[in-house]
């Protein structure tokens, strides 16, 4: 069933699990998220960016998930890093039931007054909300460690913008990056800085750009002619303790990226012949699930849907 995403946070929160929030683009890795989590009995978060808003459309992203929520488990449709007020307005009216407003690149006085107003409309719906604080971005924006370091959450201001935007869950920089280039050196979370924000911050914590960069799939993608060079995520024990200190929803794209380009190839090697897009495209959706599945394990979100 299709559910507001506080409803699944709050319990991971409570229990120390996370929830996945899994980004989709099209039919396919939407089937592949929810035979997961239907496989493994986990709450998902079905996320939606505004760039797969242009390339699918809201109309038919809201439709194909409002089929998909019919499998017995909850299922958050979620608007992922909203930035356009008319579209995070939009969302709200026509059924998602989460968006995010990211208003992490505004001054703070301007990221406050407009998660305020996002929230207002969202109430009226019933509708959950993520706001951010701190900026999550690719390294290569930062020049230094120490400008690095200036970008990543402030506890202290993360509670006083969590309280005054009464927002449902917060997403925090702690030293992750999107995208499958994330560290330049040594991986590194500041888990420390995620311990003072936990103490502060009781809402949910939302993790971006926690992908793994998989070795097995970045492997086969690279085997079938992909290249990608210094790929490099998240570690897995640094995404344990980050459950273990308050982190309750983490985003994946790039993991599914990786398994949907690994599949493509994979299938467009081995079977010349073949014009079927349904049979080109089936081990795309076998890899995306069982990235898909792996996540659902590592976040202990197995079980509790
Ligand atoms: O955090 C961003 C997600 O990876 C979505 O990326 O805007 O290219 O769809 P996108
Ligand atoms: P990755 O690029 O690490 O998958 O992060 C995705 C994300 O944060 C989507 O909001
Ligand atoms: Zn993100």
């Amino acid at each position: 069933m299709l559910v507001p995403a506080i409803k699944v946070l709050k319990p991971a929160r409570e229990r120390h699990y996370a929830v996945p929030a899994l980004n989709i683009n099209n039919l396919e890795a939407l089937k592949a998220v929810i035979q997961a989590a239907t496989k493994m009995r986990s709450p998902i978060i079905v996320q939606t960016s505004e760039g797969a808003i242009e390339y699918a459309g809201m109309d038919y992203l809201i439709a194909m998930v409002k089929v998909a929520a019919k499998a017995p488990i909850p299922v958050v449709l979620h608007l992922d890093h909203g930035k356009d007020l008319k579209i995070i307005k939009q969302a709200i009216q026509n059924g998602y039931t989460s968006v995010m407003f990211d208003g992490s690149a505004l001054p703070y006085k301007e990221n406050l007054a407009k998660t305020k107003q996002v929230v207002a409309w969202a109430r009226a719906k019933k509708v959950s909300v993520e706001a951010e604080i701190g900026a999550i971005a690719g390294i290569e924006d930062f020049v230094s460690v120490a400008d690095k370091d200036a970008h990543l959450t402030n506890p202290e201001q993360a509670a006083k913008f969590a309280k005054e935007t009464k927002c449902d869950s917060l997403a925090v920089a702690i030293g992750t990056a999107h995208g499958a280039y994330k560290f330049k050196g040594e991986t590194h979370l500041d888990i420390e800085r995620l311990k003072k924000i936990a103490k502060l911050v009781k809402n949910p914590i939302v993790l971006h750009g926690a992908s793994g960069v998989m070795e097995d799939v970045v492997k086969l993608a690279e085997y079938h002619g992909a290249k990608l060079g210094k790929a490099r995520g998240v570690l897995d024990e640094d995404i344990k303790q980050a459950i273990k200190f308050g982190v309750s929803k983490i985003n994946i794209d790039t993991d599914l990226r990786l398994a949907f380009t690994a599949g493509v190839r994979e299938a467009m090697d081995q079977m010349v012949t073949v014009i079927d897009p349904r049979k080109l495209l089936e081990p795309a959706i076998v890899l995306m699930r069982e990235v898909a599945m792996k996540k659902m394990i590592l976040f202990k979100s197995e079980g509790k849907g």
